[in-house]
């Protein structure tokens, strides 16, 4: 199977690779469903995720996303994060994430979409002008912290990912749209496929009948689309199909 994988992305210019969090899961960051360690067995997500909940405790949820910044900030990209941000030396190599993580990044990779945003942007909440001032993130977990306001409204300044029934930013999705429609091979990495409109990018690459390669433990919502499907983690198989 990986040489099959490998004989796939060798051939192509250009390979896409649209990830969840899965893909960091092997530098020990909870994924959002897996069963055991999934950060939403612990807490009800509409409590953490959703426009409504930040208007009710806006001093709880900052808490959490900083705390989530800084598990991230703690974590290491893992192998599979590197073999990606490596391939990209050869060839063109784009990723389109889910994950409001930095790790990617932090492995090299350059051309990052983030379709859910990100633990380290902030804005206003009322006029979204995005906020420069530095933010302090803890290193220990607290029940609570007061969000700065808006210079320019007086508003409160919110973390900068996607909430439940928010749109996604406009120009992450007509570029990850774009990739899906050029780009030579599709690798998913570590999504459940359950969340749309996100879930809807393979897809539009699957229509074009262009090679898919997932890496997943377990077979997902994606799976009937890949042309080869690996049954392992981000950490083992990337390096087995994308390194030298
Ligand atoms: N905003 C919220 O608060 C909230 C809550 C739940 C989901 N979501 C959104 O849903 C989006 C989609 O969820 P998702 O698909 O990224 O996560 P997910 O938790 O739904 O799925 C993770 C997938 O990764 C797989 N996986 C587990 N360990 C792996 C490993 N080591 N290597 C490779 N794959 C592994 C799992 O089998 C699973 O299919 C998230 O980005 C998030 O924005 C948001
Ligand atoms: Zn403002």
């Amino acid at each position: 199977m990986y040489d099959n994988a490998r004989e796939i992305l060798s051939q192509a210019n250009h390979i896409e690779v649209f990830t969840g969090a899965g893909m960091s899961a092997d530098s020990g960051i909870a994924t959002y469903r897996d069963a055991v360690t999934g950060l939403w067995e612990n807490v009800d997500p509409q409590a953490m995720a959703s426009i409504d909940a930040w208007h009710n405790d806006p001093e709880t949820m900052f808490a959490w996303y900083l705390w989530r910044a800084h598990l991230s900030q703690q974590a290491e990209p893992n192998a599979g994060h590197v073999a990606i941000a490596q391939a990209a030396r050869g060839k063109r190599v784009t990723v389109t994430t889910q994950n409001i993580d930095n790790l990617h990044e932090r492995a090299g990779s350059e051309d990052v979409v983030h379709l859910h945003g990100s633990l380290f942007e902030f804005r206003c909440t009322d006029c979204a002008t995005p906020y420069a001032h530095h933010i302090d993130i803890p290193t220990e977990q607290v029940p609570a912290i007061e969000p700065p306001q808006c210079p320019v409204c007086g508003g409160l300044i919110r973390p900068g990912v996607v909430w439940f029934g928010e749109a996604l930013p406009e120009d992450a999705w007509a570029e990850a749209e774009h990739r899906m429609k050029t780009a030579d091979a599709l690798v998913i990495v570590g999504t459940s496929g359950v969340v749309f409109p996100a879930a809807g990018l393979p897809m539009m690459a699957h229509a074009r009948e262009i090679p898919i390669v997932e890496v997943t433990p377990m077979r997902t919502d994606l799976s009937h689309l890949a042309t080869v499907v690996l049954e392992a983690t981000a950490a083992e198989a990337l390096p087995a199909i994308l390194g030298e």
